[in-house]
C-alpha cells in the first residue's frame, strides 16, 4: 500500500510508561502502523514530572529503540513527549528533539493552567528549536478557553491534534475542538498518540475524514510537512 503518513507522536518503544510494555508489543504496533499507511513513526516516550528521563532510563530506551529500529518495517525514529515542569527549563532541550528534526514535542497539561507549557515552549524556542504542542483539544485549559490555542498558534508553535480526537474516541468536546483547530488552520499536524493495540498508531481513518472535510489541504497535516519531512525531503 501507499505509505505516506509521518506520525510524530506514539508510545511504541517500551520505556516504563503507559505505552508498549515489551519490544515485541512495540513491533506489533509498528507493523500495524505500517499496514495503515505510516512511513515514518516517531516513538515519543513520556517524560513525566515524577518519571523523568534519568540516564539509566534513557540508556534502556535507546537500547530498545535500536533493537526495534533494525526490525521494524517502517522508519522508526526516536523522540520524547515532555510534560512541562520547572526542572526542564534548566535543561538543554536538544536532548529531547524528534530524531532528524529541529522539533520538540510537548503536551498541554491535561488539567490546570497552561503557564508551564508557555514557559517550556519559550525555552525550546530560545534554543533555536521548534515546539510541537500535543493534543490541546484534550486538555482542560483549552477546552475551557479555546483562545489559549490561538495564543499558542500566534507564537508560531505547531499545534498537534490527535487522530483519536477527530474520530470521537475521547468524547464530543475534544472531537469538536480538534476539528475546529484544523478548520481554522491553527492545528498544523495530526498524530496518533498510539499507546497499545486497543489504541493503535493509525492515521488512515482520520485522514479519510480530513480529506472529506478539508479537501486537498488535509495531506499536509499528515505527511510530515510541519516537521520538514514531507515527501521529497524524506
Ligand atoms: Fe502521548
Amino acid at each position: 500500500m501507499d505509505r505516506r503518513f509521518v506520525d510524530c507522536h506514539s508510545h511504541v518503544v517500551p520505556s516504563g510508561d503507559d505505552g508498549a510494555a515489551t519490544i515485541d508489543d512495540g513491533l506489533d504496533l509498528c507493523r500495524s502502523a505500517a499496514g495503515h499507511g505510516t512511513a515514518i513513526l516517531f516513538a515519543t516516550p513520556h517524560v513525566w514530572p515524577y518519571f523523568t528521563l534519568s540516564a539509566e532510563r534513557e540508556a534502556e530506551i535507546r537500547a530498545a529503540y535500536e533493537q526495534m529500529r533494525l526490525r521494524s518495517e517502517l522508519e522508526l525514529r526516536l523522540g520524547f513527549e515532555l510534560t512541562p515542569t520547572a526542572p526542564l527549563l534548566q535543561e538543554d532541550p536538544n536532548r529531547y528533539v524528534l530524531g532528524g528534526t529541529d522539533c520538540v514535542l510537548m503536551e498541554v497539561p491535561f488539567s490546570g493552567p497552561p503557564d508551564s507549557l508557555f514557559a517550556l515552549a519559550e525555552h525550546v524556542d530560545q534554543a533555536g528549536l521548534r515546539p510541537i504542542i500535543a493534543h490541546p483539544e484534550r486538555t482542560e485549559a483549552v477546552l475551557a478557553d479555546p483562545s489559549v490555542a490561538d495564543q499558542l498558534a500566534a507564537r508560531g508553535w505547531a499545534l498537534q491534534v490527535n487522530a483519536t480526537s477527530l474520530l470521537g474516541r475521547h468524547g464530543p468536546e475534544p472531537q469538536e475542538l480538534g476539528w475546529s483547530l484544523l478548520e481554522r488552520e491553527l492545528g498544523k499536524v495530526v498524530a496518533s498518540d498510539g499507546h497499545r493495540m486497543t489504541r493503535p498508531a493509525h492515521l488512515d481513518e482520520a485522514y479519510a475524514l480530513a480529506e472529506e472535510r478539508l479537501g486537498e489541504r488535509a495531506l499536509k497535516l499528515f505527511d510530515g510537512t510541519a516537521l520538514g519531512l514531507a515527501r521529497g525531503s524524506v
